[in-house]
């Protein structure tokens, strides 16, 4: 077979990036411009904001990405964008982009789901085993996708409120950590002790996640130590928030292992670098004989080499888009 190059767009949050990626497993260009520290003054992404720096920094990443893999567009193959979920404006920004080069180029457009593109980048790492289970872990999502081979995607269960990721940054916010606070959490949840009781959310029979109960429990917990005087105990409530974060994800993930037989469990999104989590997700797959697979940090955050890595298993899949595609701020992944 001839080789494929295929140039990856992503935009979907507050990261503008492009790629380039060889037969949907080699990375060859990659640029991203992130947008963190602009949303930091703020405490979140805001929207407006987001788009307005898209569009400012679409051609430069783009021309960019290109010059770095020293090709020209008569180069690549195809062009993968993500279309959906995300941010409206975010997502409209980088589709345009990749349909105006796919017209002028005369490349196939293929449409990439945001999720699709997290459990991809980690077929840069190592080859997909079916049938597997996917742990997608992030500011926006908290889901179980189980494959039975390329492409084929049943979810399995949800968040039923917010995402873990989401989660994660709310706490920060109330320990004092300015955004985004995930990772500020993590760190410090390995200074402190599991002192404070916080309930595991969810322990029922299906494969759903809830995470607004233990959200409020956290900035309860934080108001009575207040009005009572009290300072919290900031590292021990990182590291009492962690402990069940994490346990009530590896809880569904275990029962999903043992239901659906199986042989390799992925770990994809932002919340893919905790390190608890990580822990106990080897811990998990070692006791229970089944291989796992957790894509390095550079691709666990939002990057366009995800986007083109799966935009290669997409187009052998027969899915290309005409230019009629448009962005969808919410779609189930399929
Ligand atoms: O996948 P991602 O870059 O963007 C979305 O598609 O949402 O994920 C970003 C999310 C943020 O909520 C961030 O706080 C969280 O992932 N995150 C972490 C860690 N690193 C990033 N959460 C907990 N621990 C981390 N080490
Ligand atoms: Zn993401």
């Amino acid at each position: 077979m001839k080789d494929m190059y295929i140039l990856g767009i992503e935009s979907s949050c507050d990261e503008t990036s492009a790629s380039i990626v060889k037969n949907g497993t080699e990375e060859i260009a990659t640029v991203i411009s992130s947008q963190i520290d602009i949303h930091k003054n703020y405490g979140g992404v805001v929207p407006e904001i987001a788009s307005r720096h898209h569009v400012k920094n679409i051609t430069i990443v783009l021309e960019e990405c290109l010059e770095k893999a020293n090709m020209k567009m008569d180069d690549i193959d195809a062009i993968a964008v993500t279309y959906g979920p995300g941010l409206i404006g975010s997502l409209l920004i980088g589709l345009e982009a990749a349909k105006t080069l796919a017209f002028v180029h005369n490349k196939p457009l293929i449409p990439v789901h945001h999720i699709a593109g997290h459990i991809y980048a980690n077929s840069l790492v190592q080859p997909l085993k079916f049938p597997l289970l996917a742990v997608v872990v992030s500011g926006g999502h908290t889901e179980l996708v189980e494959m039975t081979d390329h492409y084929h995607f049943h979810k399995i269960g949800g968040t039923l409120d917010d995402a873990i990721g989401e989660c994660y940054d709310k706490v920060a916010r109330v320990i004092g950590l300015e955004y985004p606070g995930g990772p500020k959490v993590d760190k410090l949840s390995l200074e402190g002790k599991d002192t404070y009781k916080l309930p595991i959310p969810l322990q029922d029979d299906s494969y759903n996640f809830s995470f607004s109960g233990l959200k409020s429990a956290v900035i309860n917990l934080a108001h009575n130590e207040e009005q009572r005087g009290e300072k919290i105990r900031k590292a021990d409530l990182a590291t009492s928030f962690q402990k069940v974060a994490v346990e009530s994800i590896t809880s569904k993930v275990k029962k999903a292992i043992e239901e659906k037989k199986i042989k390799n469990v992925i770990v994809a999104g932002g919340v893919a670098a905790n390190n608890g989590l990580r822990t106990a997700m080897k811990e998990l797959t070692e006791e229970m004989g089944v291989e796992l697979s957790i894509p390095p940090m550079k691709y666990c955050t939002d990057n366009a080499t995800m986007i083109a890595a799966a935009g290669f298993f997409a187009y052998q899949d027969g899915r290309v888009a005409d230019l009629t595609l448009n962005s969808k701020s919410q779609d189930i992944l399929k």
